[in-house]
């Protein structure tokens, strides 16, 4: 009998919900409190960061005793064979900060390193990204289908920056040189949310470099149930060793050599 990660979707949800309620009842002291740093002075992290997170283990570790947890903020290890869950505790944590409502709680259970189940969970307007593998992608319990769309003038992409200087400069370079292929481009802050964008036919396209596996590991598992083409950190390196790449498939070959010809390999 074949695996059925629909289960772990259910986790998945119900952790997340508790996560989401926590980061939105937190989030006034949080953005008032000391807010730290990481990589960069513009890659912050609050204390609701660190608490989602934590709260996020401890779930898990009663409902799925035993399975390792790799988070964004405390790190971890993949297991080398099996299942291991996936956290980013707040996805856009800078929207957070600034009370810009588009952030997310970001699950997925990965088995041998692959998506599995996954749920993306926005604490303002309450909506549930959800995918299991084989068994679509849906929003708040509405079955997702990427856009039709088959031209890329006409398209509209979504990208990010990453947190380093020289590096963004190098990808606004990229994306200017794009801007002028495609209908409109979209820097909307939360790389969990792009995917499902994508999933819903929000976006026809989205690529970034440089993702964390918490960034993308629920939110790419949602846009490929939903049809998109998916191509991850590692598996095209003509687009850059870090590149993730999600685009519906009517424009997805294009789009894909727009970036090459744009400079997209070598940010
Ligand atoms: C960031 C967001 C952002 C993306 C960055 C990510 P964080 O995650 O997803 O949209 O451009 O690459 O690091 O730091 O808010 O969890
Ligand atoms: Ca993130
Ligand atoms: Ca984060």
């Amino acid at each position: 009998m074949s695996f059925d990660p629909r289960p772990l979707v259910d986790v998945a949800v119900t952790v997340a919900r508790e996560a989401a309620d926590l980061v939105q009842r937190t989030r006034q002291a949080a953005v008032t409190a000391q807010v730290d740093t990481k990589s960069t002075a513009t890659d912050v992290v609050t204390e609701a960061d660190r608490a989602s997170e934590q709260l996020v283990r401890d779930r898990l570790a009663v409902l799925r005793p035993g399975e390792p947890v790799i988070g964004e903020e405390e790190g971890g290890s993949a297991a080398v064979e099996g299942l291991t869950w996936v956290v980013d505790p707040i996805d856009g944590t800078v929207n957070y900060l600034y009370g810009l409502p588009h952030y997310a709680v970001s699950i997925a259970a990965q088995l041998d390193g692959v998506s599995v189940a996954g749920v993306v969970l926005e604490p303002v307007s309450g909506r549930v990204w959800t995918a299991a593998r084989g068994h679509g992608a849906y929003l708040d319990g509405t079955r997702l289908g990427v856009s039709g769309a088959n031209r890329l003038d006409l398209s509209l992409v979504g990208y990010g920056f990453a947190y380093r200087a020289e590096r963004r400069q190098r990808q606004a370079t990229t994306w200017a040189a794009l801007s002028t292929r495609v209908r409109d481009i979209r820097r909307a802050g939360a790389a969990s949310l792009d995917l499902c964008a994508v999933a819903a036919g929000w976006l026809d396209a989205y690529a970034e470099h440089a993702l964390g596996r918490w960034d993308w590991a629920a939110g790419a598992l949602i846009a490929a149930e939903a049809g998109a083409v998916v191509r991850l950190p590692g598996e095209d390196p003509e687009l850059g060793e870090d590149a993730t790449f999600v685009a519906t498939p009517g424009i997805a070959e294009d789009l894909r050599t727009a970036l090459v010809e744009c400079g997209f390999g070598s940010v």
